[in-house]
């Protein structure tokens, strides 16, 4: 099997999608037909479906929750955070996945694009998002609770930027500065992503722009699959390892 170029000068930037936590047992999106765990997205993935139904919403954020307990971080996630250790602030890891899978395995230079299911923060007030592992309790919408001195209290909402959404300006001036800055030396790895979500699928062409090398791992080929250098078709659990030149993770 082929490997990454990897020197003593490589900048690796890596883009990891739903497929990357699929051999742990988080169920992907588009392989559900479009829909995720049989939930339209305009419902539960929305800022209207969030105003139209906030307990349907919540009620969805909460089975993801608890989906996750006694989910842990698989091949793919381990060898990606050997690969940091080895690269330090050469690596750079950008995820559109919102399990937090990333982190469990000890990865750090991690932007979580699209949130964390495990975040919560206020549909109304400017405090930070925090930390919330609560499933859902039925007929209960949680309530902001800080807003209620300023008048009116307001609706907690998951931690996740959902479809229509803005990305958060700072994510990707930091890629952007990666990449700028690695130029040639760049190696551009996307690993289980369908290519359909922007900005996100649309890296691999500014990887291409600055003269960087893109790799894709995935399952199957995606919609922008013609826009990469090298494709290696699989599951990335299997190929990682060794794809990235780090063998097996240290068994737990
Ligand atoms: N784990 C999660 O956090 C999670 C799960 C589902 C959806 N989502 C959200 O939904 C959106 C979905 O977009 P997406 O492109 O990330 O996912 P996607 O579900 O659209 O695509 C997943 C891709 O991974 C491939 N794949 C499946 N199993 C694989 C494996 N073992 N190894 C390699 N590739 C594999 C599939 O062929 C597919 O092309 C994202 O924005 C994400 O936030 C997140
Ligand atoms: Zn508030």
């Amino acid at each position: 099997m082929k490997t990454l170029p990897l020197t003593d000068d490589t900048r690796l930037l890596v883009l990891t999608g739903a497929g990357v936590s699929a051999e742990s047992g988080v169920p992907t999106f588009r392989d559900a037909g479009g829909l995720w765990e049989g939930h339209d997205v305009r419902e539960v993935a929305t800022p209207a479906g969030f105003v139209r139904d906030p307990l349907l919403v919540w009620r969805f954020y909460g089975e993801r929750r608890r989906g996750l307990d006694g989910i842990v971080p698989n091949a793919a996630h381990h060898a990606l955070a050997s690969i940091e250790r080895r690269l330090g602030d050469r690596f750079l890891l950008v995820t559109q996945n919102i399990d937090g899978l990333h982190r469990a395995a000890g990865s750090e230079r991690v932007i979580d694009l699209h949130g964390d299911l495990m975040r919560s923060r206020c549909s109304s007030c400017d405090r930070p998002p925090f930390e919330d592992r609560q499933a859902y309790r039925p007929g209960v919408a949680p309530m902001c609770g800080r807003c209620k001195a300023a008048g009116q209290d307001a609706l907690l909402r998951p931690d996740i930027v959902w479809f229509g959404e803005i990305i958060d300006r700072r994510f990707l001036d930091r890629i952007e500065a990666f990449t700028l800055d690695a130029g040639r030396r760049l190696v551009f790895l996307a690993i289980g992503t369908s290519g359909l979500v922007h900005p996100a699928a649309a890296l691999v062409d500014a990887a291409r722009t600055v003269g960087g090398t893109s790799w894709l791992v995935n399952a199957e080929a995606p919609a922008n699959v013609d826009r990469f250098d090298h494709v290696v078709l699989g599951a990335a659990g299997k190929l990682l390892p060794e794809l990235l030149g780090v063998g097996e993770p240290p068994a737990v």
